[in-house]
């Protein structure tokens, strides 16, 4: 058994930390512009305008059997769709506000479409929620906010008050929780407590717009004590985030590779963790960005994040028509022929233990039962591959994606070289399974 210690959270855990692999999906009224999530107020569009997105919005492409059919066939388990992104538009049939998709041609529920054909798939379903909202007229105006830089802004944000806005964003949490069945995730986004929280390259474009008079965020904002009080009184062991400003139950680092292992403030027990990334620099559907991952770059975010003893949550930002696009669905059979033959190095895997050292260029997972190592040849080592203090530990090496047996050598040191074929195997990470001897 796996001898890092989790801290244990409310949430139930056991199949999140087993199934490793989900889909994020950012969808929303900004998939038409088509330019960025955040599209709103980076380029400080008018109400005016960005209502011509709502008169028009009609995915009618849109098919969530065949959403959950992709996210399976890539090897992903759960699901997490976004219900409510920072514009504050609601797709699912809120009876708090009328800026929802049902009122939409598209006159759609798209969050009772996403959990009926996820769970159909057998996958597990969450729903990302903004606290923030740039439609709502009590929302204060704030350094992300699209009016930000009106003249009269300081005195707008006087008219706008933020516990009617927390009474709102309560009441559609718990329409979420109560109206589409058992929940697994609810994935809040975000708090921003100071200019140090928004530094990432991103957010330049909000700075040069700060007043000393604009509020921040933090977990008061949301009154998160009271928010997950209230989640959990219906539902006790969904998941939670951090990003209320009260860490719950998994750590979300964001677009970052890392098989580092977060400790739980305070203490020496290991917090679960997710990493979230796009297949581009974009979480909404952005038709001209060019910077997608390539192949090589995903599987390696994927067995990092495992080999650090987290998950991973990759994102699609489907078209306003509704599908996935053509640069979404290669990207995600890239994940789903990899995932075919070398799964069993993710599911019900994690970090390796200490007393295996990563050869260069490679990362490790073990499975939690222990008797199974995995080698990820992130580099491909040409014909043979050391490895420090294995000798007499292994009984048995292949290649996983073809079955194919791998000599090794002891060695006197104590180390083990591994015979490996001189041309790289066609398959985009290469990975070597360890069957260890018991006694070890
Ligand atoms: C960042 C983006 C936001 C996205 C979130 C997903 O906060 O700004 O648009 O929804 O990441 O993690």
């Amino acid at each position: 058994m796996s001898s890092y210690k989790v801290k244990k959270t409310d949430g139930n855990m056991e199949w999140f930390i087993h199934d490793r692999f989900g889909m994020f999906i950012h969808f929303g009224l900004y998939s038409m512009p088509s330019r960025h999530e955040w599209v709103k107020t980076v380029e400080k569009i008018s109400e005016e305008h960005y209502d011509k997105y709502f008169k028009y919005f009609n995915p009618d492409k849109f098919d969530a059997k065949e959403w959950a059919r992709k996210a399976k066939d890539a090897g992903m388990k759960y699901a997490v769709m976004t219900a409510k992104h920072h514009e504050g538009f609601c797709l699912f049939d809120s009876k708090y506000t009328d800026y929802k998709s049902t009122k939409t041609p598209a006159k759609k529920d798209f969050i009772k479409e996403f959990v009926d054909a996820f769970r159909e798939a057998g996958l597990k379903v969450g729903i990302y929620y903004s606290l923030i909202d740039w439609h709502h007229p009590d929302f204060q105006i704030d350094i992300f906010h699209p009016r930000r830089a009106e003249e009269n802004a300081q005195e707008l944000n006087k008219t706008r008050d933020m516990v009617k806005y927390r009474e709102y964003m309560f009441n559609q949490v718990r329409e979420l929780l109560t109206n589409y069945g058992k929940i697994d995730i609810l994935w809040f986004d975000f708090t921003y407590p100071d200019m140090d929280s928004i530094r990432n390259e991103y957010n330049q474009f909000a700075i040069r717009d700060y007043k000393e008079w604009m509020p921040w965020t933090n977990k008061e904002s949301w009154d998160s004590e009271n928010l997950i009080k209230m989640i959990r009184s219906i539902n006790p062991e969904i998941i939670i985030n951090d990003r209320t400003g009260i860490l719950q139950d998994i750590k979300t680092p964001e677009q970052t590779t890392t098989s580092d292992w977060p400790k739980y403030p305070g203490s020496d027990e290991y917090m679960a963790w997710e990493a979230c990334h796009t297949f581009s620099g974009s979480w909404g559907y952005y038709r001209d960005e060019m910077s997608w991952k390539t192949p090589e770059m995903l599987i390696r975010i994927l067995v990092r994040s495992v080999s650090g003893g987290g998950n991973l949550i990759m994102n699609v930002g489907p078209t306003s028509r509704g599908n996935f696009d053509k640069r979404a669905d290669k990207a995600l059979e890239v994940f789903k022929d990899w995932m075919n033959f070398n799964s069993r190095s993710i599911y019900g895997c994690t970090k390796a233990e200490p007393e295996f050292k990563a050869p260069q260029g490679t990362v490790l997972t073990q499975s939690d039962d222990g008797k199974r190592l995995y080698i990820h040849l992130l580099e491909y080592p040409y014909s043979e591959m050391n490895m420090t203090g294995m000798k007499g530990k292994i009984d048995y090496a292949q290649l996983l994606h073809d079955g194919s047996e791998i000599r090794f050598r002891e060695e006197k040191d104590g180390s083990v070289s591994f015979i490996i074929p001189g041309i790289k195997p066609d398959v985009t990470l290469p990975v070597l399974e360890l069957f260890l001897r018991e006694e070890v």
